[in-house]
C-alpha cells in the first residue's frame, strides 16, 4: 500500500515518476484511439473545486473520469466559497469523506498546501497563482511525442514569468530541457525560485533575459501565455503596455529553428501575446497540447489513485 500522494507542483514527482505518468498517458491515448476503454476508476469520484474559470482543465478532468468509469462533481467558487463560508481545513476534512480525489483551482499556492495538509485523499493543483503542474506535464509529454526526446532541446518562453512559466521551468530542469525565458524587468522569475529549481536540475537549466529575440534564437520550441493571468485583471492596462514587445509573431519565429514548434497553454489573446498568423500557422501545436490534457489528466489520476 502506497502512502497518500498529492500533486501540488511538479517537484512532487521524481524523474522516474514523471516518466511513469508519460507512459500511462501514452498507453491510454493509444487505447482510446482503438476504442478500448479501461474502467479502473469505477466507483471513484473526483471533486473539482474551481475558484477561477476553466475550459480545458475542467472538461479534460470530467471527461477523463467519465471515460475511466468514475464520476466527477464540479464546485464553482459560489458553491463552496472556500475559506469564506467555511475554513479550507474544514472543507478538506469534509470533502475527503465523500470523494476519492480533489482537483483544486485557486489563487494562492498556500491554499493548495493547506488543502493537502488536511485532506485524506489526493489533492491535485489544477492551477494556482504560482504553478500549473498538469499543464507543464502535458506540454512536455506533447513535446516528447512530437520530437522523440526531450533531453538537450531548447524551450524558449516569451512573456510573463507566471504560473505556467514556473511549472515549465521546474519540469524542464528535471528532464534535461534547456529553459530560456524572456520577460520584462519586474515580471521575471525570482532569483530564489531559480536557485531552488537549479538545485533539482542535473545541470544549469534556466537562462533568463529581457530580450525575446535572444531567447528565440535557435530555439526548438517557442511558448507563450497571457500577459494578464486570472486574478490580475486590474493590472491589465499596465501589463498590456509592459509586454507589448513580448509577442510571438512571425518575425520572432524566423529567429528560431526552421521547424520550431509553437505552444500556448490557452486561452490565447490573439493579437496580444501571439498573432493569429502564428497561432493558426503550420508551426502551432496548441490544439494537440489541449487534446493531450485529457490523456495526461487520466495518467495523473491513475498514478495518484493506484493502491
Ligand atoms: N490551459 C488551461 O488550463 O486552460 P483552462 O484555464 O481553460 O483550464
Ligand atoms: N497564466 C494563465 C493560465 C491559464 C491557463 C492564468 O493563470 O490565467
Amino acid at each position: 500500500m502506497r502512502g497518500l500522494r498529492h500533486l501540488t507542483c511538479t517537484a512532487d514527482l521524481s524523474p522516474q515518476e514523471i516518466e511513469e505518468i508519460f507512459s500511462i498517458a501514452q498507453r491510454l491515448k493509444k487505447a482510446l484511439t482503438k476504442g478500448k476503454r479501461d474502467s479502473f476508476l469505477k466507483g471513484k469520484t473526483l471533486a473539482l473545486i474551481f475558484e477561477k474559470s476553466s475550459l480545458r482543465t475542467r472538461v479534460s478532468f470530467e471527461v477523463a473520469m467519465h471515460q475511466l468509469g468514475g464520476d466527477s462533481i464540479y464546485l464553482s467558487k459560489h458553491d463552496i466559497e472556500l475559506g469564506q463560508r467555511e475554513a479550507v481545513k474544514d472543507v478538506a476534512h469534509t470533502i475527503s469523506r465523500y470523494v476519492h480525489v480533489v482537483a483544486l483551482r485557486t489563487f494562492g499556492q498556500e491554499v493548495i498546501e493547506e488543502m493537502t495538509r488536511y485532506s485524506s485523499v489526493p489533492v491535485i493543483n489544477a492551477l494556482s497563482d504560482a504553478y500549473h503542474p498538469c499543464q507543464a506535464l502535458t506540454d512536455l509529454f506533447t513535446l516528447r511525442e512530437k520530437l522523440g526526446k526531450l533531453e538537450g532541446m531548447t524551450l524558449a518562453y516569451v512573456g510573463d514569468a507566471n504560473n505556467v512559466a514556473r511549472s515549465l521551468a521546474c519540469l524542464s530542469a528535471r528532464l534535461g530541457v534547456n529553459f530560456r525565458i524572456a520577460s520584462p524587468a519586474g515580471y521575471q522569475l525570482s532569483p530564489t525560485f531559480m536557485e531552488e529549481v537549479e538545485k533539482r536540475a542535473q545541470r544549469k537549466a534556466i537562462y533568463q533575459t529581457d530580450d525575446p529575440q535572444e531567447a528565440a534564437k535557435g530555439a526548438d520550441v517557442l511558448y507563450t501565455d497571457t500577459w494578464v493571468s486570472m486574478g490580475q485583471e486590474n493590472e491589465a492596462e499596465v501589463r498590456r503596455k509592459v509586454f507589448k514587445d513580448y509577442q510571438v509573431n512571425s518575425s520572432l519565429l524566423r529567429l528560431a529553428k526552421e521547424r520550431v514548434l509553437v505552444m500556448h497553454c490557452l486561452p490565447a489573446h490573439r493579437g496580444e501575446e501571439i498573432t493569429d498568423e502564428v497561432l493558426d500557422g503550420p508551426h502551432s501545436i496548441v490544439f494537440d497540447q489541449a487534446e493531450n490534457r485529457l490523456h495526461v489528466q487520466k495518467a495523473i489520476l491513475k498514478f495518484l489513485l493506484r493502491d
